[in-house]
Formats: C-alpha cells, structure tokens, sequence
C-alpha cells in the first residue's frame, strides 16, 4: 500500500508549516491560555510572539500577550522544581525560565537549557524539563518559559513564552504529573485532548465554573478574557491536569480537585 496522493499532499503541507513556524509550549507550571485556543490544539499558545502569532490582545508580550488570570497549579514551595516543556517542531536554539514577583516589571533567571532546541530523538515534537529553584517565602509570581529557536530564514529568530501565574508558600507541594492532555512524542496528534464532556466546547460558559471530565484526573475551567488589542474577546473551558494524586469530583460549576 502506498500512501495516497492526499496523504502525501498534507504531510507536505504540515511539513511546511512547520518550517516556517516552530512551536513550544509550557507544560507545567500549567500556563495562561486564550479561550478556545486550547480546543484549537493550542494554536496560539504555541506560535511564535514575535514572528507570527495570530490576532492578539495586547498584555505582555513576554507573556504570549495575555494578562494576568486564574492560578490553575496548585500551591507550590520554595525550593528545586521541575518545569516541563513541550516544543512541537524543534528548531535549535535554547530555553529560559524566569520569575517576575512584581507583576512582571523585572524577571529573574531562575533556570536554563541552552540546548532545549535540539531533539535528543529525531522527529518534531518531544518535551523536556528544566530544574529550576523557586525562591523561599510566601509570594505570587509569573513564571516564565521561553523558547528561542535559532533557525535563521526569518527576520529574526522565533521565540515562544509561556506563562503561569503561581501562589508559592511554605505548605505548597512542587509534586506534579506531566500534563499529559498535549502530545508528548514524535508523531503524536495535536487533537489527542480528553475532548470531554461535551460542554468543553463551549463558549457560553460561565467564568469562574468548573466541571469534570470524564477522566478523573482532570478538571474543566470557565476562562474568559475581554476584548483587547486584535483579540475579540471571549470564553471557554480549559482543560487541565488536577494537582498530584488529586482528583475532580463534586458535580457542576462546584467541582473541585481533591
Ligand atoms: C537540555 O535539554 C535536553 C533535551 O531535553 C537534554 O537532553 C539535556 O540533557 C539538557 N541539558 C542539560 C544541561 O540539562
Ligand atoms: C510563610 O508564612 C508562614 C505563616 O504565616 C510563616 O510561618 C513563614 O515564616 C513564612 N515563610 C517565609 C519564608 O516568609
Ligand atoms: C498557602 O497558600 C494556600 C493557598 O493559597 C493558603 O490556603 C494557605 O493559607 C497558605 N499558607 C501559608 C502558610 O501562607
Ligand atoms: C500519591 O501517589 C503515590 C504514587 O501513586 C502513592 O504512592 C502515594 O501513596 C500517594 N499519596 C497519597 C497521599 O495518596
């Protein structure tokens, strides 16, 4: 059997988006999303800020462009963490993790890879993790994940960022499972999300409501994000990963990870 003429028509196709348009994305702390993005296989999250992204509202463009929202990680503590990446079409070049504690003004370098860029196997999509330390105390934060490609052929290098918004004090725990709703090996889909229940479709949601998926390790959130720069406006669930050996329960808008 030989692929046929469509198959191989799209495989071209996707190779070269994918040349022109690297991805990487934060896998944990869990990061800041625009509605929908992420039932969009996390289109925007994972373009490049200073290249190529879409239509954006106009925060930080440190932060992928979007300000400040919901803490989805659980409490973290001072001290060694792991932060996983994900970079779905690798293009050399290195990684970067920075905290801002004073809502994003400066950033301090808390950890790096200068080689994050370059697959230890081939093929286009892997993750990585970073260990960095957390400063020690009572605080919330912006940690920040940057990806510079270095592939030349544009006016400048690519670079991708993500953002989470974090609550670090001395009961916090920096355990976690990988965040397993994005493709985490060459070849996998991009829309292999837990696409459930079937209001995560939704974007009539109210913010702030929660729900289950049918996998219990995960929970639902209403995020929603006002009109601003090119961005329209909007709202959806975002679908992420409950805290380690935690799980959702409770029914409705109440649900909770316990
Ligand atoms: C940098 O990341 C790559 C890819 O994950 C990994 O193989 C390598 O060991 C890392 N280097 C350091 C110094 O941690
Ligand atoms: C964090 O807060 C707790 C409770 O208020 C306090 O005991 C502890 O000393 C604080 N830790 C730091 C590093 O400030
Ligand atoms: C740590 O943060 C959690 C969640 O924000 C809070 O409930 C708890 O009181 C905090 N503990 C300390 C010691 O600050
Ligand atoms: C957390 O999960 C680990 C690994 O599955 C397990 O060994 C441990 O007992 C769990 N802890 C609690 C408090 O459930």
């Amino acid at each position: 059997m030989y692929p046929s003429l469509a198959i191989l028509l799209l495989m071209a196709l996707s190779t070269t988006t994918h040349l022109a348009n690297a991805h990487g994305i934060m896998a944990f702390p869990i990061i800041r999303m625009l509605p929908q993005d992420q039932q969009n296989g996390y289109t925007y999250a994972k373009g490049a800020t200073n290249v190529n992204l879409p239509p954006h509202p106009n925060f930080d463009k440190l932060c992928n462009y979007l300000p400040p929202g919901p803490v989805f990680t659980q409490t973290l503590k001072g001290g060694p963490l792991i932060v996983d990446w994900t970079i779905s079409a690798f293009h050399r070049g290195g990684c970067t993790v920075s905290i801002s504690r004073d809502q994003q003004k400066s950033w301090e370098i808390i950890g790096s890879n200068a080689t994050c860029g370059i697959p230890t196997t081939p093929g286009m999509k892997g993750t990585g993790q970073i260990p960095v330390t957390l400063p020690q105390g009572n605080y919330s934060a912006v940690l920040r994940w940057s990806y510079v490609a270095d592939n030349g052929g544009q006016p400048e290098n690519e670079a991708f960022s993500s953002c989470a918004d974090i609550v670090v004090n001395d009961s916090g725990s920096n355990k976690h499972v990988f965040y397993d709703v994005l493709p985490t090996s060459a070849g996998a889909s991009d829309s292999a999300l837990p696409k459930t229940p079937w209001q995560y479709f939704d974007s009539s949601c109210k913010p702030g409501a929660f729900q289950c998926s049918s996998k219990s390790v995960f929970i639902n959130q209403c995020i929603s994000l006002a009109a601003s720069g090119t961005y329209n406006g909007g709202s959806g669930w975002y679908q992420y990963a409950c805290p380690f050996n935690t799980t959702c329960q409770g029914t409705g808008p109440n649900a909770y990870c316990k």
